[in-house]
């Protein structure tokens, strides 16, 4: 819509809530010229009480209400952390069955992980946060960024991986693109939680150093750097008080610490009373099930402030941090970014987002890429093959405007030039047990065995055939990458260990493409099949993009976000027994020793390593330099510059990482920690120059006896390379003085 037309539309709006507003010299809150905080002010001071508690509290399940006589409208929330939500409610969880709420259906969070790409990662915030914003919705709820620290966590596909790091990089690049469409970002959810299983209850029990230099620094990122407007609390008790109501947590920390001026979103029955909530940092309630008016934040709190319980200024407070976020996406502007859907530059960016993420875990003898000339036939096997995967579940649901399947991506990219078979291979409509299983798996090894390759689509997902208007039910089930439990075990469901092994037996050209969140046992297959291919869930390009990756159009150059074990037990939650907590409480034993950090300094194989992934070429690396790059008697800065060349014969993108190491640390440190990575894409027998900055915080710990961060004096190890088990370039480098931060310096 034009500008002018807008401010017309908007003038109308203004003046029907209220024609008083349509004073030539409007008020301050309304001047857009104004900065901010002058806004927020003036426009407090002209609310009633009434209205303030109005603004704390939902009144539909993913809205606040409009005050008309000041021309504050309503404000819309929405699930979308890689596509927004359909509408539901408003006063149900069920969907509206509207028909202009379909998305562009991204990848999922872990997929864009696995790119390593903050550039790309800042134009899929911007995709969802315009099509947020042209639907009306004020706030995206996402991105979630929960540390993966088991590989079971049913919602691991929704969040970044192992590293806050990595995850951090991530995070703020969705969330300024995001923020920069008019629509606030929500990262989620604070803090610790970690599982779905009992995550309404569990208590999570960890040390200050775990939680500072673990499970805050995404969040902690988020605020500093990403300038988040808002911050869900989560469900979890974390030292024994629920999250949205956590002193320490959200007052201490979050708005203490980091000085984040944004609001705290409970999580939608997150909250647990009035003056927990009133007292300790929440700013606004959602999703509690209670009437609205009855809601911890909404009468309760109205009458506590009129008994004299709580000063009007903590409400003021609350107040503030919801209007700060409205001012700051133009909620009460009559210009700003109008959004777009489903445009063909939404499309692209899915497709490339799905075909950076897929990440080649094993490709014997270069069997792929798929020469499509030499290819006369192919076997296509696996029910995963045909099965609709965007709609996801639980509040990652979204309805998609189409979704290209593996197979049909497979043949669009193939057209006439293959004879292509569909065999389902396994039914996860049944126990998967059976006779009706051997002879899904006969027919498959049947096919297989005539065709020139086998492609085993396989994975995790357990749904129902899916009709694309019928979005009532989750397609995702629990214990299958979905919201509410956790996944049962690392195993493939259905046979399809017994139904890869046969088809790779009948023909050994047998490729394997798992759709899954995460890791999955391959222990049972893995040496007898040739190429591995982790695919995520590749939003409605994922077919498209899993072809092009296939019959190599482009060059796979995903890295995994998160180790992938050999099996459960050598994980540390569970190889401690602390997963998933005794009589309600949660001690996270393994401590700083998450993910790679455990597997490294513990000296565990895993099956393929934190950071790793294929490529169709090679890279060599040369030449590492640490510069000293701060100015004197400041925290120490320094940058690692090494060489990437690209060895091989075709264009690829190859993630440089690198990692730090304390060589004789006072305290326990893990074996090496992620502290800078960049993304190269080079054409064949190109070379580049890598700088990769280090300041303080890359040898710094927390050190919870001064609440401060400390880089000590001393010798680090910096290390460069493809992955954490694949290092190419080694230098040390000496700290002279140690150095103290305080939490609320900028990372
Ligand atoms: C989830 C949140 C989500 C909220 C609103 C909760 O159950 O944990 O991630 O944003 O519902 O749908």
């Amino acid at each position: 819509m034009h500008p002018s037309i807008r401010m017309a539309l908007w003038a109308g709006c203004l003046a029907l809530m209220n024609p008083s507003l349509r004073a030539a010299d409007p008020p301050p809150y309304l001047n857009p010229a104004q900065p901010i905080e002058a806004r927020v002010a003036d426009l407090l001071g002209r609310l009633t009480l009434e209205e303030k508690i109005s603004l704390v509290h939902g009144d539909s399940k993913f809205t606040t209400p409009a005050i008309p006589r000041l021309g504050i409208p309503q404000r819309w929330f929405s699930d979308g952390p890689h596509g927004v939500r359909e509408d539901t409610g408003p006063y149900t969880w069920i969907s509206m069955g509207h028909t202009d709420d379909f998305c562009t259906a991204m990848p999922v969070l872990i997929a864009l992980a696995a790119t390593w790409d903050p550039d790309l990662a800042r134009s899929y915030g911007e995709v969802i946060g315009s099509e947020a914003r042209k639907r009306g919705k004020q706030m995206l709820i996402g991105p979630g960024v929960n540390l993966q620290r088991t590989p079971l966590n049913g919602r691991n596909f929704e969040y970044l991986g192992e590293d806050p790091w990595l995850a951090s990089r991530i995070a703020v690049s969705d969330i300024r693109g995001i923020q920069s469409q008019g629509v606030s970002a929500c990262v989620k959810h604070f803090a610790g939680n970690n599982q779905e299983q009992d995550r309404m209850t569990v208590d999570v029990e960890m040390d200050e150093r775990t939680l500072r230099e673990l499970y805050l620094p995404t969040f902690e990122a988020a605020v500093k750097e990403g300038g988040v407007l808002a911050v869900m609390g989560a469900y979890n008790r974390f030292r024994g008080v629920h999250c949205c109501e956590n002193d320490y947590l959200l007052n201490h920390v979050l708005k203490g610490e980091w000085g984040f001026q944004g609001l705290v979103v409970s999580d939608w029955s997150g909250t647990h009373s009035t003056a927990g909530a009133v007292l300790h940092g929440l700013d606004l309630e959602m999703g509690t099930e209670l009437p609205y008016d009855d809601f911890y934040l909404a009468k309760p709190f109205l009458a506590g402030i009129r008994r004299g319980e709580f000063p009007v200024a903590l409400l003021d407070d609350k107040v503030r941090r919801n209007l700060r976020e409205m001012f700051a996406v133009g909620a009460l502007d009559p210009t700003g970014p109008t959004g777009a859907i489903n445009t063909p530059e939404h499309q692209r960016m899915a497709r490339r987002v799905a075909a950076e993420a897929m990440v080649l875990l094993k490709n014997e003898n270069q069997i792929l890429p798929l020469d499509p000339r030499a290819i006369a036939s192919i076997a296509v096997i696996g029910e995963n093959a045909v099965r609709l995967q965007c709609h996801l579940g639980g509040s990652a649901r979204l309805k998609a405007f189409y979704e290209i399947s593996p197979l049909e991506g497979i043949l669009r990219r193939i057209g006439r030039g293959a004879n292509v078979t569909f065999s389902p291979g396994y039914s996860s409509g049944s126990a998967g047990d059976g006779p009706g299983a051997d002879a899904l798996i006969a027919h498959a090894v049947r096919a297989a065995r005539s065709a020139d390759v086998a492609i085993v689509v396989a994975g995790l997902n357990r749904a129902r055939a899916i009709d694309l208007k019928d979005v009532t039910g989750p397609n995702h089930s629990l214990h299958f990458d979905a919201e509410e439990a956790d996944r049962a075990d690392l195993k493939l469901p259905f046979r399809q260990d017994d139904l890869i092994r046969q088809v790779v037996a009948a023909n050994p050209r047998t490729i394997v493409v798992l759709v899954s969140g995460g890791a999955v046992e391959m222990d049972p297959w893995l040496d007898r099949v040739p190429a591995v291919l982790q695919a995520w869930y590749g939003g409605m390009e994922g077919g498209n993009a899993l072809a092009s990756i296939l019959f190599g159009d482009v060059n796979p150059s995903g890295k995994l976000p998160c180790t992938f074990p050999r099996k459960l037990s050598d994980s540390p939650a569970h190889a401690l027994g602390a997963y998933p907590g005794r009589n309600g409480t949660e001690t996270y034993a393994e401590g700083l020793l998450v993910g790679y950090r455990w597997f490294d300094t513990r000296g565990v194989a895993p099956l393929f390593p934190f950071g790793f992934g294929l490529s169709y070429t090679r890279f060599a690396y040369s030449d590492l330099r640490i510069v000293a790059a701060g100015a004197p008697g400041e925290p120490p800065a320094y940058s690692a510059e090494f060489s990437v060349a690209n060895v091989g014969e075709r264009a690829g993108a190859e993630t440089a990482q690198l990692y730090v190491r304390e060589l004789r640390p006072r305290v326990m440190r893990p074996f090496q920690e992620l502290k800078g990575f960049q993304k190269l894409f080079l054409q064949a027998g190109e070379k580049r120059r890598v700088s990769i900055p280090l300041r303080s915080r890359a040898f710094s710990f927390y050190d919870p006896g001064r609440g401060r961060w400390v880089a000590e004096a001393g010798d680090y190890v910096i290390m460069a390379g493809g992955s954490s088990r694949d290092i190419r370039l080694q230098g040390t480098l000496h700290l002279d003085h140690t150095t103290v931060e305080d939490p609320s310096s900028p990372r």
